[in-house]
């Protein structure tokens, strides 16, 4: 497919360019071999913005296992409809991507039905299960984005050890989920603080995330992989890892766009505000924010998680943990951060898309030049918009951001050159 989209603000090296942007057999291509142009589509782009596609490092697709959480379909819709060109799915699924048979399921699964790239990770230990065997990860290094165990934290210090030793051999990265089963109650389900303690509910603490970051960060000093942290949602964890950072620890991080925008004084009693980690405090939320902005924190992702209406309309105490995010995800950010002069659109850029690109050495454009991959996707960012679940291309429609009108919508997606989500566009003359 040849396209050509006109008159937009193109993401590039210097800036952002007004020119038009020309697409041919999945390359940005200069405008002078499309002097003969035919058999494609001239695209009106005024006034909007084109992006390099944006990336995921973080999300549930729950196939193969759970397909009425969602399925491959399902998620990689809602990631075209997000801007997303890839995204990178999490091994909380059934059977656990410990060896390449098992890896194989899923990856027939994105073969047949995925609309944006699917990278998945494999697990770290066998089963999923934090301790006892390492997976296959040798036989797996081809095909995955790195290894996690998200869902729970490697509550085995040897495992994880062993896993850094081995991840270094085989230069892939380690993507931790921390949490130190030790420092939770039965229960627990939100932060343990204000709320939980003056409405009666068993607490997460801080540091049942912050110590199992400081326990890998003193392996990763030792053993020297490369070592990424999921979901950072507690300020101690933010200055740890700025500290290591500074020590030079091989360390990248990762936060949400729920844990920038609410904190425990947002809560409700109902199952869209739990999540694991949850919402922490105001203090732990500066935090994070600064953490952006200085660098220590490396990369936004959702860490989009879908369940059923039924899994998750039981409240706090009983609901499944997760919210999904892929398809407000951009603008959630943009209207909560960007607008509202907190960071330039260029950082949300950086987080959303250059860094997890660079940190997990995935194929695509850091600036929309020619001969690059033709990932990107047009924003237009005058658009406001209600979230309405119902009309998430999601499988999951439990989100913070029900009823809240957003600034700034994804307008076309093209990956690989080809549309994968569009609305609206208009067909361009000249
Ligand atoms: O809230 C969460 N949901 N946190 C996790 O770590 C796992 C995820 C899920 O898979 O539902």
């Amino acid at each position: 497919m040849r396209l050509c989209l006109k008159h937009a603000k193109v993401f590039t090296n210097d800036g952002f360019v007004v020119k038009d942007l020309f697409v041919d057999r999945g390359r940005i291509v200069s405008s002078s071999s499309f002097d003969s142009f035919k058999d494609g589509r001239i695209v009106d782009c005024t006034n909007c913005y084109i992006l390099p596609g944006l990336v995921d490092v973080h999300v549930h697709l729950r196939e193969p296992g759970f397909l009425y959480k969602e399925d491959i379909e399902s998620g990689t819709k809602a990631a075209a409809a997000g801007g997303y060109s890839v995204v990178c799915s999490m091994p909380n699924v059934n059977p656990v991507p410990d060896c390449m048979e098992n890896l194989n399921v899923q990856l027939e699964a994105i073969k047949e039905k995925a609309v944006v790239k699917v990278i998945p990770y494999g697990s770290i230990s066998k089963g999923r299960v934090g301790r006892g065997e390492l997976s296959s990860m040798e036989e797996m290094s081809r095909y995955v984005a790195g290894y996690s165990d998200d869902g729970c934290g490697v509550q085995s210090e040897d495992v994880m050890k062993q896993a850094m030793v081995e991840a270094k051999r085989l230069d892939k990265i380690i993507v931790a989920h921390c949490e130190d089963e030790s420092e939770l109650k039965a229960g627990g389900c939100i932060h343990d603080g204000m709320f939980a303690r003056s409405h009666g509910y068993v607490g997460i603490n801080s540091a049942s995330e912050y110590k199992q970051v400081m326990r890998d960060l003193e392996l990763v000093k030792e053993i020297g992989c490369k070592y990424h942290v999921c979901h950072v949602s507690t300020k101690e964890s933010v200055e740890a890892i700025r500290k290591a950072k500074l020590d030079g620890v091989k360390v990248t991080c990762e936060t949400c766009p729920h844990y920038l925008i609410y904190t425990e004084e947002d809560l409700e009693e109902d199952g869209k505000w739990k999540m694991n980690p949850p919402l922490r405090s105001k203090e732990d939320r500066k935090a994070l924010i600064e953490g952006i902005l200085d660098g220590t924190i490396d990369c936004l992702v959702t860490d989009h998680a879908p369940h059923s209406e039924e899994e998750k309309n039981k409240g706090l105490d009983g609901s499944a943990f997760g919210i999904v995010g892929l398809e407000t995800a951009f603008a959630s950010m943009y209207t909560n951060l960007v607008l509202r002069g907190v960071m330039p659109l260029e950082k949300l850029v950086e987080v959303m898309c250059l860094n997890p690109r660079r940190i997990f050495e995935i194929e695509g454009p850091r600036s929309l030049d020619v001969g690059e991959i033709a990932d990107l996707c047009v924003v237009n960012l005058e658009k406001e918009w209600v979230v309405d679940p119902s009309q998430f291309y999601s499988k999951g429609k439990s989100t913070l951001f029900e009823g809240k009108k957003l600034q700034g919508r994804v307008v076309l997606n093209v990956v690989d050159g080809t549309i994968v989500y569009e609305e609206g566009m208009k067909e361009c003359k000249n």
